[in-house]
C-alpha cells in the first residue's frame, strides 16, 4: 500500500500549493499528523477506513418542527426553464406562506424583528418580496451580511431567481469590489460597507428599506449599525427597517428596537442526531478526516458538511482526503470534496450550490461561514470538530489576535441543525459530551466586546458622533477598549486633544482600511512618495497569500523570494518590489509563475490600488513618486505603524516598545536572520509564539520625530541595551 507510506504525497500531488516550511506556525492549534501514523494496513481498502475509525456514542436527538412539505430539486437545464424551476422553488420555502403576511406588517410598522430557521429563505426571499411589492420604486433595498462570500453567493442567486444580469438590477458591495450599477435596486452588500455608506449618505437617502440580516451573529459593523439606523428611522419615517436573525434570541433586538414586534417563520426541520466522540480527540483535523470517510462507506446517500476554522485547514483536509480517497480507487463512490471559505476565488464559489450527480456524495469543507450564512442544500451529516477562529483583543498592550477557541453552545445547535434542513440528519461532534456541557459558553461574546475600535471611533467621529460613552450600544464595549481605540487615534493626529477630528483624520476616514494603513497613506503626502506607498498597503491588504512555496521546490521559491528583499530592504520594500517588478512585465502571469507567485493576489492587490489611487484623488494627495529614497517611504510607514515598534534583545528575541512584550520575527520574513535592532511590523500572529509579520528596519529617532506625543527620548534610548560597541549598533547588516 505504498500511497499509504508517503508522508510527502499530499505536496506531491499538488505542487503549487501553498506549502510552506513555517506550516507549524501557521497551522497553530491543529496539529497534522499526515503521514505520522502506521500505515501499515491490510490489504483491504475498507479495513483500511474502519481500522481508524472513530467511536461515536449517540446522544441525544433535537427534535425538530415536522415539515409540511418538501421540494424535489431537479437536473435544469435551459436557462428559461430554469428560472421558471427557480420561480416554483421559491414557493416551496417556508416562507412563501408568509409572503403576504410578512408584506402587511411591513406596511404596518417601520422596524420589525424577523427570526426564522437557516434556510427558511429570509435573505434571499424578502428583498425580492419587497420588490415585487413596489418597495424598490421609492429607494433601494439594502440587505446586509457580515461575510463577504455570502453577500456575493446570495446576490448570484438572486440575480438568477429574477432573471437579471448580476451587478445591473441585483448587485453586491463588498470592500474593494462594486458590482452594482445605476439599475440596482436590491442591494446585498457586507455590514461594514454599508456603514462606510454612511459616510456619503448619511440618512441613506436611497434606501427605502434596510435589512440587516444575520443580526445574531452580533459582528461590530452590525452593533454599530444598529445604533446608527435606529437614529435615522426616527427621523426617516419613510424608511423601513427589518433585523434578521436566525436565532431564537429575538426579545432582545426587539426590546433594543423600541419593542418592534417579531415575526417568526416557522422553522422546518427535521430530527437530528447528535453523536458525541467517547473520549476527546487530540488531533480534530484526523477526526474529521476520518469521520468523512466512515460517513461515505457506512451511512446512506447524503451530503456531508465539516466546519473548519479558516482556509489553511481546508487546504490541508482536501488534500489528504483527495489523497486517501484516490487510494480507495473504485471500491468507494465518488467524494465531490468542495471547499468554501471568505478568500476563495468567485469562479470556484458556485461549485457547492451544484447538485450533486446520483450514486456520488459531496462533502462541503467550510469555515463558519456555513453556520448560518449559507445553506447548502442536500447536507445530511455534520461534522463538528467544536473550534472556530476568534478574534480576541487586550486594550492594555493594544494586541490583537486571531485565535483558535472552543465555539459556543448557540453555534454547536446551529451546526448540527444544518444537517436536518431536508430531511431527518446527523451530527458528528468530535468532542464529548462532557466537554459540550462543561466546556462551551452558552453564547458568543459579541465582537465589539473583544476587538480593537479603532476604526470604529474613527467611522463615527466623522459622522459627526462625538459623544460615544452615550452613544445607543447594544452592548457596549468596554470603556477601557474605547478609551485606547480614542488615545490611538490621537497619537496618529485623527483626532485633537478635544477629540475632535482633524484634517488628517478626515482624510483618514475615507480610505476603507485600518486606521493604521489609512495613516501611512496620508503621510506619504509629507515624504513625497504616495505612488510606492499604496502600492504597499494594497500588497499589505491581500494578507499572507502572495508568495508560495513547494515542498519539492522550496529552495528556487525561496532564492526568488530573496531577489526582491536583495539590500535587506526589509518586507514592506520587498512587497513593493515584487508590485513593481510585475507591473514591469506589463502584468505578466508567466512571471508570476517563474517568481512563485500568486498571480490572483497580485490582480486583486492592482484592484486595490486603483482605488485607492481613486480615493487619493478624493482626498487630494497627489501621486508622486520617490523611489529611490527608501527612508522617506520607510518613514511613511513608520507614521502609521509607529505603535508597532520592537527593539532586539540580548537573547535574540524583540520586544515591543511600548508595553513591553516578547516577540519574534516570522520566519517567512527577509529579515529573520539579520535581525536589525529596531523595527517596526505591520501585525502579530500568535501560534507557537508572537511573531511579528512584515518587517522593516526603522531608526529609533524617526519614533520621536514622527510621534512626539507618543514616545520620548527615554524610550528610544538605546544606551540600555549595550549590546555592541558604540558605532555597531545593528545586530548583523
Ligand atoms: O436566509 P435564510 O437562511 O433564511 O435562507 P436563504 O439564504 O434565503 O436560502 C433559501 C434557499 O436558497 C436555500 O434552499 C438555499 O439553498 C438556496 N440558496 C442557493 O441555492 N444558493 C445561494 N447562493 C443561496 C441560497
Ligand atoms: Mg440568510
Amino acid at each position: 500500500m505504498q500511497r499509504y507510506k508517503d508522508p510527502e504525497a499530499k505536496d506531491k500531488m499538488n505542487p503549487f500549493a501553498e506549502q510552506e516550511a513555517w506550516e507549524d506556525h501557521q497551522i497553530g492549534k491543529s496539529k497534522l499528523q499526515f503521514g505520522s501514523k502506521d500505515r501499515k494496513r491490510s490489504s483491504d481498502d475498507y479495513q483500511y477506513v474502519f481500522e481508524d475509525s472513530i467511536d461515536f456514542v449517540k446522544s441525544s436527538v433535537i427534535e425538530g418542527t415536522q415539515p409540511e412539505g418538501d421540494s424535489d430539486q431537479e437536473d435544469i437545464d435551459a436557462k428559461d426553464i430554469l428560472k421558471r424551476e427557480l420561480q416554483d422553488e421559491r414557493k416551496t420555502l417556508p416562507i412563501y406562506k408568509f409572503r403576504d403576511e410578512l408584506l402587511k406588517a411591513v406596511e404596518e410598522y417601520q422596524v420589525i424583528v424577523i427570526v426564522g430557521e437557516t434556510g427558511s429563505g429570509k435573505t434571499t426571499q424578502i428583498p425580492q418580496y419587497l420588490h415585487e411589492a413596489g418597495y424598490t420604486a421609492k429607494g433601494k433595498v439594502a440587505c446586509t451580511q457580515p461575510r463577504r462570500v455570502a453577500a456575493m453567493s446570495v446576490a448570484a442567486r438572486v440575480s438568477q431567481e429574477m432573471g437579471v444580469k448580476l451587478g445591473h438590477e441585483v448587485g453586491y458591495s463588498i470592500r474593494f469590489e462594486d458590482c452594482t450599477s445605476e439599475k440596482t435596486i436590491i442591494k446585498y452588500m457586507t455590514d461594514g460597507m454599508l456603514l462606510r455608506e454612511f459616510l456619503g449618505e448619511p440618512d441613506l437617502a436611497s434606501y427605502s428599506v434596510v435589512m440587516v440580516d444575520e443580526a445574531h451573529e452580533r459582528t461590530l459593523s452590525t452593533d454599530i449599525l444598529f445604533g446608527l439606523v435606529k437614529d435615522i428611522s426616527r427621523f426617516r419615517p419613510d424608511l423601513k427597517l427589518l433585523i434578521s436573525s436566525a436565532t431564537l434570541d429575538a426579545e432582545k433586538f426587539s426590546d433594543y428596537f423600541d419593542s418592534a414586534p417579531i415575526f417568526k417563520i416557522p422553522g422546518r426541520r427535521y430530527p437530528v442526531e447528535i453523536h458525541y466522540t467517547k473520549a476527546p480527540e487530540a488531533d480534530y483535523i484526523d477526526a474529521a478526516i476520518v469521520t468523512v470517510l466512515q460517513i461515505h462507506v457506512t451511512q446512506p446517500p447524503g451530503d456531508i458538511l465539516v466546519f473548519l476554522t479558516g482556509q489553511e485547514e481546508i487546504e490541508t483536509v482536501d488534500e489528504i482526503l483527495k489523497h486517501r480517497t484516490r487510494g480507495l480507487g473504485t471500491k468507494i463512490s465518488e467524494l465531490i470534496i468542495c471547499p468554501i471559505y471568505a478568500n476563495l476565488p468567485t469562479e470556484l464559489q458556485a461549485k457547492i450550490f451544484e447538485p450533486t450527480p446520483e450514486g456520488a456524495r459531496k462533502v462541503v469543507l467550510a469555515t463558519n461561514i456555513a453556520e448560518t450564512s449559507l445553506t447548502i442544500d442536500g447536507i445530511k451529516y455534520v461534522i463538528d470538530p467544536g473550534f472556530c477562529k476568534i478574534k480576541s483583543y487586550n486594550p492594555r498592550t493594544g494586541m490583537e489576535s486571531l485565535l483558535i477557541n472552543p465555539i459556543s453552545k448557540a453555534s454547536a445547535n446551529q451546526r448540527a441543525g444544518r444537517s436536518g434542513r431536508t430531511g431527518p440528519g446527523k451530527c458528528f461532534r468530535l468532542y464529548t459530551s462532557y466537554n459540550y456541557m462543561h466546556d462551551l459558553e452558552d453564547n458568543t461574546v459579541p465582537e465589539i466586546q473583544r476587538t480593537n475600535l479603532a476604526n470604529v471611533v474613527l467611522t463615527l467621529k466623522s459622522l459627526g458622533i462625538h459623544d460615544l460613552v452615550n452613544f445607543d450600544f447594544m452592548d457596549p464595549p468596554p470603556s477601557e477598549a474605547l478609551l485606547k481605540a480614542l488615545e490611538q487615534l490621537f497619537a496618529l493626529s485623527a483626532l485633537n486633544s478635544r477629540g475632535e477630528l482633524t484634517k488628517t483624520g478626515r482624510r483618514m476616514a475615507e480610505f476603507p482600511l485600518d486606521p493604521m494603513l489609512s495613516k501611512m497613506i496620508v503621510a506619504s503626502e509629507k515624504y513625497k512618495c504616495s505612488d510606492e506607498v499604496i502600492s504597499i498597503a494594497s500588497m499589505l491588504s491581500i494578507g499572507n497569500s502572495i508568495f508560495y512555496r513547494p515542498k519539492d521546490k522550496q529552495v528556487h521559491a525561496d532564492n526568488a523570494r530573496l531577489n526582491f528583499h536583495t539590500g535587506n530592504v526589509g518586507d514592506h520594500i520587498a512587497l513593493l518590489n515584487v508590485y513593481n517588478s510585475w507591473k514591469e512585465t506589463d502584468y505578466s502571469t508567466q512571471w508570476c509563475y517563474e517568481n512563485y507567485i500568486q498571480v490572483r493576489s497580485m490582480k486583486r492587490a492592482r484592484d486595490i490600488r486603483d482605488q485607492l489611487e481613486g480615493l487619493m484623488e478624493r482626498v487630494e494627495i497627489e501621486i508622486c513618486s520617490n523611489a529611490s529614497d527608501l527612508d522617506a517611504i520607510k518613514k511613511a510607514i513608520t507614521s502609521g505603524f509607529f505603535h508597532h515598534s520592537a527593539r532586539l534583545q540580548r537573547d535574540g528575541t524583540y520586544k515591543t516598545v511600548k508595553n513591553p512584550q516578547t516577540v519574534h520575527i516570522h520566519p517567512s520574513s527577509g529579515l529573520a536572520e539579520i535581525r536589525p535592532r529596531w523595527v517596526v511590523y505591520h501585525e502579530l500572529v500568535l501560534t507557537t509564539k508572537e511573531f511579528m509579520r512584515q518587517v522593516t528596519e526603522l531608526k529609533p529617532e524617526w519614533l520621536v520625530e514622527i510621534a512626539p506625543h507618543y514616545y520620548q527620548l527615554k524610550d528610544v534610548d538605546d544606551s540600555g541595551t549595550k549590546k555592541l560597541p558604540k558605532g555597531q549598533g545593528r545586530a548583523a547588516l
